[in-house]
């Protein structure tokens, strides 16, 4: 599986994750836009969640869907993408299908996006030629309700369970950073997974506090598999310590998402945390002494930043920018050194 990198989800301006080039190179014969691209440019032109919702449409308007999911110049996968669009004050569920979207706003509650649409009469903004061309295509009558999940999605596919949705529904409103942590790290539920084809990548959990005086925290593993990774606190601040080690290796010209034809070659991205964290892995999978020893320093490790964010987080003073610039760095740091 490809490297995984925290900043990937960073609103900046410079892309990290090789298929992303292939937005933002020059115009080709198959131009496209994936699920990844429009996200980190939804975050980079949107101050609020609805403008990275307007964002992200507007992309899709323009170029439509599609293209790679993995660096393999022989796949090529067309997909329909949901997305959950957060800030501090509402929430978005949007949903394509190929041109066509519907999105929903909602302020409490949760909410899980799986692979099946989600979304059905409570629509809150819409493709404008959304329910024309579901009646062009005989899928709705004018009159009818809109369910928009109903109509669009396909017949004969058999709705895909929606474990995360099931595993929080469950747990009623009683939700902390460890509720969504343990989510992610269930295998039981096929939330994560870790089978010979396909290995759950890196994960984040955010807390985006409505009151302005405490900071959004965002949690990322950088690693893949959750239930072998440590979730490690990042806020972002001016000046915030950039993280090397969990960044991918640049190839420049030479990268094989820049060659044409594209991806004859995979280079290895692996990054330093990757690397170290692939022993790690190893060893706790042997299930022996050492995995258990080490997989207690590591829950330790992730235990003492959740508590010192609980602290930021029920404090009435903003924290020093000077101490949590280094936050991401330092655990990482830490990580690395207990992986050797
Ligand atoms: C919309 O359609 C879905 C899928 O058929 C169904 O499960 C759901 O109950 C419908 N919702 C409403 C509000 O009609
Ligand atoms: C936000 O938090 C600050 C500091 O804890 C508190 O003084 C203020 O009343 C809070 N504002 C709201 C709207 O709850």
């Amino acid at each position: 599986m490809k490297p995984s990198t925290p900043e990937n989800l960073l609103p900046r301006r410079r892309p990290c994750w090789a298929w992303i080039w292939s937005a933002r190179s020059r115009a080709r014969r198959w131009w496209t836009l994936l699920l990844l691209s429009c996200c980190r440019l939804g975050l980079e032109r949107g101050a609020t969640a609805k403008e990275a919702l307007d964002a992200i449409v507007a992309l899709l308007a323009e170029h439509g869907q599609g293209g790679n999911y993995y660096e393999d110049a022989s796949a090529c996968h067309s997909f329909q993408s949901s997305y959950l669009i957060v800030d501090r004050q509402e929430a978005w569920v949007l949903e394509t299908v190929g041109k066509y979207w519907a999105a929903e706003r909602f302020t409490e509650g949760v909410r899980c996006v799986c692979s099946r649409l989600s979304v059905t009469t409570n629509i809150d903004a819409e493709h404008p030629e959304l329910r024309s061309y579901a009646r062009s295509q005989g899928w709705w009558a004018a009159g009818d309700e809109f369910n928009f999940s109903e109509i669009f999605s396909p017949a004969d596919g058999h709705l895909d369970c929606c474990a995360g949705g099931e595993s929080l529904a469950r747990r009623g409103g009683d939700i902390t950073i460890q509720t969504m942590i343990d989510i992610l790290r269930d295998k039981a539920s096929g939330v994560c997974i870790d089978s010979e084809s396909f290995l759950t990548t890196a994960s984040v959990v955010s807390v985006l506090p409505q009151n302005h005086s405490s900071p959004c925290i965002h949690y990322f593993t950088g690693t893949p598999d959750p239930s072998r990774s440590i979730f490690k606190p990042f806020i972002f601040v001016d000046d915030v310590k950039l993280v090397s080690k969990t960044q991918s290796p640049r190839f420049g010209e030479d990268d094989p998402a820049k060659k044409e034809p594209r991806f004859l070659e995979k280079p290895d991205r692996r990054h330093e945390l990757y690397r170290a964290h692939e022993w790690a892995r190893t060893v706790l999978a042997s299930d022996q002494e050492q995995g258990h020893a080490l997989r207690k320093t590591m829950l330790e490790l992730e235990k003492q930043g959740l508590e010192a964010m609980e602290e930021i987080l029920a404090s009435s003073d903003p924290p020093d920018p000077a101490e949590v610039g280094d936050l991401f760095y330092d655990c990482v740091d830490t990580e690395i050194k207990f992986f050797k």
